[in-house]
């Protein structure tokens, strides 16, 4: 059987479900990443590093609840903090106790962090965090980085790469991005060029390159960044949505010694639930602030936020217990270790079967090539002066197929290591490649 045959074989119950789903959800599914041909698996239940798919197929999880799950699925300490304050009910309506808790862990934790403002996800959190530098700033023009992800509103899906003058996403009222200056990551000269102006109201980053690491950036780039930004009154936007309590219990800016102004969070710090927050500068963030008998100040100055289920009793309790393991206990460090691992292991099946490919990672974020390039790094992180080439569009999917039938679960080009994998799952990862590299060779398609 080829590879496909064999994944279609291993995944009836998964097909039957993506055949409901075609006629309830655009192209059946409820994420653009979850999307999957000729249909996604539909997972049933997850446990630490590993989940099971409807089939009753096993996997190494490398999505990591879209890498919110730094501790892996169902840490018994969250899961306990959750049931709890279930039973004390899912939403007040009203402040509670978890929330303020919450918040001072995150300041606690965060470098820049004096503030915070809970929000429900990572995009409002970087939707939030524009606005508020535009009111603190009195300047609306915003410069972000080519490829850079900051989720899905309206202004930072701005257009995709250099050649594409169009915004990503239509939709967008066609002069929204009149304000936006998209700049070559990596590009000091660039970035000095858009900020001469002094009009930027904040320049916003993801730490480590463009989706967690596929492109990476030079830490020193951050540096610039922020040395840029100070001397033009801009603020520097982290946006440490995946970043933040990964790369460090407070996140790249801690690993990188760069403090900048906000910080966006979301994923880790809610502990697997819904969640997100803008934080930093209290000068900044308390533009959120209500002035008793100042009406000019609330009716014009600053800037309103709602929703109702930011800090909901439920993902606060999760958010707290999961930050505090992280701070006490060393999950950044065991999910790099085993990250570490896996990149060493991997370079030396690519190697051993003179494969063009070849592993690398950021943290517990790890990223591979395949059918490219044999450029590997001398050790974890790309070293290369040449940009990382991927995977060969004509591999992806078969890739991904046949890591599939071995038990292995990717997300894009590798994926997220909680603290929960291990040996364990590094070997299995290592031997579902070597079986998956003699599929691709049996099916004609890697040389
Ligand atoms: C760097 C970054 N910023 C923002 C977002 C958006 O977060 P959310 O999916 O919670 O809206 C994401 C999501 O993956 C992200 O990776």
């Amino acid at each position: 059987m080829s590879i496909l045959e064999t994944y279609e074989a291993m995944h009836s119950g998964s097909r039957a479900w993506a055949a409901k789903a075609a006629t309830v959800f655009p192209s059946g599914v409820t994420h653009d990443a979850r999307a999957f041909q000729p249909f996604p698996i539909y997972v049933e239940r997850a446990l630490g590093p590993r989940k099971w798919d409807v089939d009753g197929n096993e996997y190494v999880d490398y999505i990591g609840g879209h890498g919110a799950l730094l501790l892996g699925h169902n840490h018994p300490e969250v899961m306990s903090a959750i049931r709890g304050a279930l039973e004390r009910g899912t939403h007040f309506g009203s402040s509670h106790e978890f929330e303020v808790l919450w918040g001072q862990q995150v300041i606690d934790m965060v470098p820049c962090a004096e503030r915070v403002r809970f929000t429900s996800s990572g995009t409002e959190a970087t939707m939030m965090a524009l606005r508020l530098a535009r009111a603190y700033t009195g300047r609306e023009r915003v410069v972000k980085f080519e490829e850079h992800f900051h989720g899905w509103h309206d202004l930072v899906v701005g257009r995709l790469g250099p050649d594409e003058a169009r915004p990503q996403s239509v939709g967008v009222p066609g002069g929204f991005y009149d304000a936006l200056t998209i700049v070559t990551p990596g590009d000091v000269e660039a970035l000095r060029a858009a900020l001469a102006g002094r009009d930027v109201a904040a320049v916003i980053v993801e730490p480590t390159g463009a989706h967690w690491g596929t492109h990476p950036l030079a830490p020193a780039y951050l540096h610039a960044i922020r040395e840029l930004t100070q001397a033009t009154g801009a603020l520097m936007v982290m946006d440490e949505v995946i970043t933040g309590f990964r790369m460090a219990p407070g996140g790249a800016q801690q690993r990188y010694g760069v403090t900048p102004d906000l910080t966006t969070l979301a994923k880790i710090v809610a502990g697997g639930l819904p969640g997100g927050c803008v934080t930093g500068r209290a000068d900044v963030v308390d533009f959120l602030e209500l002035r008793e008998g100042d009406a000019d100040w609330n009716a014009h100055q600053r800037i309103s936020h709602q929703g109702t289920f930011n800090a909901n009793p439920v993902s606060a309790a999760a958010g707290l217990a999961a930050l505090r393991l992280i701070a006490e206990g060393d999950a950044c460090a065991r999910a790099d270790a085993a990250a570490a691992a896996l990149v060493h292991g991997l370079n030396d099946l690519f190697a051993r079967e003179s494969v063009a490919g070849g592993a690398w990672a950021t943290s517990s974020m790890w990223h591979m090539n395949l059918g490219t390039t044999v450029a590997r790094p001398a050790d974890v992180e790309w070293d290369a002066p040449e940009e990382p080439a991927g995977i060969a569009p004509a591999l992806f999917r078969p890739l991904r197929w046949a890591l599939y039938n071995h038990g292995i679960d990717l997300m894009g080009n590798g994926g997220m290591v909680s603290s929960a994998h291990g040996e364990r799952e590094v070997a299995d990862t290592v031997a579902a490649m070597a079986a998956s590299i003699a599929d691709l060779r049996a099916d004609g398609v890697l040389g």
